[in-house]
């Protein structure tokens, strides 16, 4: 891989933000981006001010949806070190998802130093809060104007960045679920597994339609029979039992996230009978009838975890945990924060340092 090009400009005013930040309205002075091309492969990265791309009408995934994406997140810790979380995992999912899509795969090292680097231009931009962090943004596209149904010729790579603070308008609150079996989000051996914007989309007539009765967001139910819960589309979903802690196993319809994946390894550490199967939404039903159910939470980069408060399907309406945040999300909040903000060892290999380093301003 070629060097990275920079086009660093330099900042004369001193960055000012908001009080609450809220989640991706605000971005960094400056962009990676690379392209690819049959030829070259990926060629020309780069490393400049953040600006609007100028794209063809016929830019290929405009209208056929080849793009993919990754959220992953940077934070400053206590002694004013900036790190990622996991970037590692999130650069692999990338090139999984790349591999359902025709998109080429990236060099995973290569794309993790860009990023590195990127973040480093741009760490004054770190949000020092807790609960704030820097949101990273890789995205990838089929760029080359074309009509025809086929896998583009030419890709873009592009990493945003933007400060952040909690994801839903409740901030870190227990959130209001709807089970929804109106509509499905994906299906087994479609694009479910793969971070495509094509299941976001799927996901928006449902989610205003819950919005309007009041509810966050909806909880997605298996897209054939519509029987076994899956997941929140912004984030996974843990149903934490008597005598078991219940993830749904991936199937192909389900995201694989990071952040899931932290939280089972977690549980088992901490000697807690952590399952991944398939439940229905009856079986969740029934051991909240029976007492059995003691609190439901998410987990994502951007929802972290967030517990939910309220679950309603059909007619049923569940309050859960009196609407009050389970022990066990706090305490892997608690945990997961404490390790990304610097509070704690991290003794897993989970958080990659951004060292500090000068960069030549054009
Ligand atoms: C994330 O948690 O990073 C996501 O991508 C979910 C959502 C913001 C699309």
């Amino acid at each position: 891989m070629e060097a990275i090009n920079y086009q660093v400009k330099e900042r004369n005013e001193e960055i000012k933000l908001p009080e609450s930040l809220g989640f991706g309205k605000y971005f960094t002075d400056h962009v990676f981006e690379m392209d690819y091309s049959k030829e070259k492969g990926w060629y020309n990265p780069t490393i400049k001010p953040l600006a609007d791309i100028l794209m063809h009408p016929a830019t290929m995934f405009i209208h056929y949806g080849q793009a993919i994406f990754e959220g992953l997140k940077a934070f400053k810790t206590e002694n004013g070190d900036v790190v990622l979380f996991r970037p590692d995992q999130h650069i692999k999912r990338l090139n999984n998802s790349a591999k359902r899509i025709c998109i080429p795969a990236v060099d995973e090292e290569f794309v993790l130093e860009a990023l590195k680097e990127l973040v480093n231009i741009d760490r004054d931009w770190v949000p020092s809060k807790k609960g704030e962090s820097l949101y990273v943004r890789p995205f990838v596209y089929g760029s080359n104007p074309f009509l025809g149904v086929s896998p583009a010729n030419t890709y873009k790579l592009v990493i945003l960045l933007s400060p952040v603070g909690a994801y839903y308008p409740e901030g870190f609150k227990p959130v209001k679920i709807l089970v929804q079996d109106d509509y499905v989000r994906a299906v087994r051996k479609g694009l479910g597994e793969c971070k495509t914007p094509a299941n976001y989309a799927a996901s928006l007539l449902a989610g205003e339609k819950a919005k309007e009765k009041g509810f966050t967001q909806v909880l997605w139910l298996d897209g054939v029979k519509q029987k076994n819960i899956e997941e929140v589309g912004t984030m996974n979903i843990f149903i934490n039992l008597k005598d078991e802690v219940v993830t749904p196993k991936l199937n192909g319809s389900i995201l694989p996230g990071i952040t899931r994946k932290t939280v089972i390894q977690l549980l088992k550490e901490w000697n807690m009978n952590v399952v991944e199967r398939d439940i229905s939404v009856d079986e969740v039903i029934q051991k909240y009838d029976s007492g059995e159910l003691l609190g439901i939470f998410g987990t994502g980069t951007a929802a972290v975890i967030t517990s939910v408060g309220w679950l309603s399907f059909k007619d049923k309406n569940m309050v859960i945990n009196g609407g009050e945040p389970g022990k066990l999300d706090v305490k892997l909040f608690d945990e997961i924060t404490a390790i990304q903000y610097g509070l704690k060892q991290d003794t897993h290999g989970w958080i990659q340092k951004v060292e500090k380093k000068e960069v030549e301003v054009s």
